[in-house]
């Protein structure tokens, strides 16, 4: 493999661009070409992005000789049919985020990429930067003891419109498809293989999309994640993870969180309190005992002071799935360790069981 590692950017919209704007940061890559379904948009990314080709047309792009990886980022419903084009030229690729509509599409595109031995990820971009990094070496070292619950939300209030992929249910919209899959994917890295699901939707109607969406998972060892998202609220848009001796929060905004804050806590015995019994001496004295009942349960937690790390993203942040893809290339990897495609498949495949167990509903909003 060449020093410079060449990318195609398919598709010519606002991922196309925050992409291609990601890998200046990345100093062993460039973008060759970028390819529009109409001439007049590929010419004009190129010339606002300073990428030296443009193209008109995806098959073009796949076999151009100049492109050592392509990049996807057309609307998601067209993940697939891009995937499989770019595999079929031989070219690997990394593509944005839902990696398909369902898991059978997902599979299909992973057995391609096996078959031809070619690189594939998908584009989930949060996996790869340093705070989620961070996030997985801190539960991986223990600091919270034994991971327990996850309770994560993502949601903004949305204007409705006409035409939008994330109201277009034939475009891959809706809360689950677009911001679940995040947090399913979150959940997954965090707390491992998922056993069961149950998840509600309210849709509102407009465009027929689900637009809230409450899910519970249960994990591997009995793990829980409780997870939210929406296209109508504002949600705080954490995480938190609660452990056996304490908890871990990713501060807002979860999908690209740069500070951590980590609150150990004490083990608490039931009626006898937390805090290792501070109180235990006095506690013949009514009145103390029965204000020992209230104040311990939180004693394990004051004095224990919460620690928070930063660890800020450089740029946009979509350089460092690009900077993972472009390791793997070298080292001859066809699946990164980090994201492999059977995470992407079961990310879907969890999604697609939670599409089966709800039953959408109009809020009458
Ligand atoms: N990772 C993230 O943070 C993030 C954020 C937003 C979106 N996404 C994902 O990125 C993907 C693209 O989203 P986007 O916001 O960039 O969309 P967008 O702005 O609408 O761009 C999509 C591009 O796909 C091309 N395209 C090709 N065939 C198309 C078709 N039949 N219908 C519509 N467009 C077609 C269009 O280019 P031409 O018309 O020029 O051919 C268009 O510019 C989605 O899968 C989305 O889930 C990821």
């Amino acid at each position: 493999m060449a020093e410079t590692i060449r990318w195609g950017i398919l598709g010519a919209g606002s991922m196309a661009e925050a992409f291609a704007r990601g890998l200046k940061f990345v100093p062993d890559a460039s973008v060759s070409a970028i390819a529009s379904r109409n001439p007049d948009r590929a010419r004009e990314a190129a010339a606002r992005l300073g990428i030296p080709g443009a193209v008109a047309g995806f098959d073009e792009l796949v076999a151009s000789s100049n492109v050592d990886i392509v990049y996807i980022a057309t609307p998601s419903h067209l993940h697939r049919e891009h995937m499989l084009l770019a595999l079929g030229a031989g070219k690997p690729v990394l593509c944005e985020k839902p990696f398909a509509l369902d898991a059978d599409q997902a599979r299909e595109v992973a057995d391609r990429a096996r078959a031809r031995k070619v690189f594939c990820m998908e584009a989930m971009w949060t996996r790869f930067l340093p705070a989620t990094r961070r996030l997985v070496d801190i539960l991986d070292t223990g600091q919270i003891g034994e991971p327990r619950l996850l309770s994560a939300q993502i949601g903004y209030p949305y204007v409705f419109e006409e035409g939008s992929r994330l109201w277009d249910p034939q475009a891959g919209g809706g809360a689950l498809l677009d911001l679940g899959v995040y947090l399913v994917s979150f959940a997954l890295t965090l707390l491992g293989p998922v056993e069961e699901v149950a998840g509600l939707a309210i849709a509102r109607g407009q465009g027929g999309v689900d637009e809230n969406v409450a899910v519970s998972l249960l994990h591997a060892r009995g793990r829980l994640s409780s997870l939210a998202v929406s296209l109508s609220g504002a949600t705080a848009n954490e995480a938190v993870i609660a452990g056996s001796l304490g908890r871990l929060r990713v501060h807002e905004p979860v999908f690209r969180p740069e500070r951590l804050s980590i609150r150990p806590a004490s083990p608490i015995r039931p009626g006898a309190g937390g805090g290792g019994g501070r109180l235990a001496g006095l506690k013949g004295i009514p009145m103390v005992r029965s204000l020992a009942r209230r104040v311990e349960p939180i004693v394990g937690l004051v004095g224990r002071k919460t620690r928070s790390e930063l660890l800020p993203i450089a740029g946009n942040g979509y350089q460092y799935q690009a900077i993972e893809a472009m390791r793997c290339l070298r080292s001859g990897e066809a699946e990164s360790p980090l994201l492999p495609l059977d995470h992407s498949i079961a990310v879907l495949d969890i999604l697609d069981r939670i599409r089966r167990s709800w039953r959408l509903r109009s809020s009458g909003a």
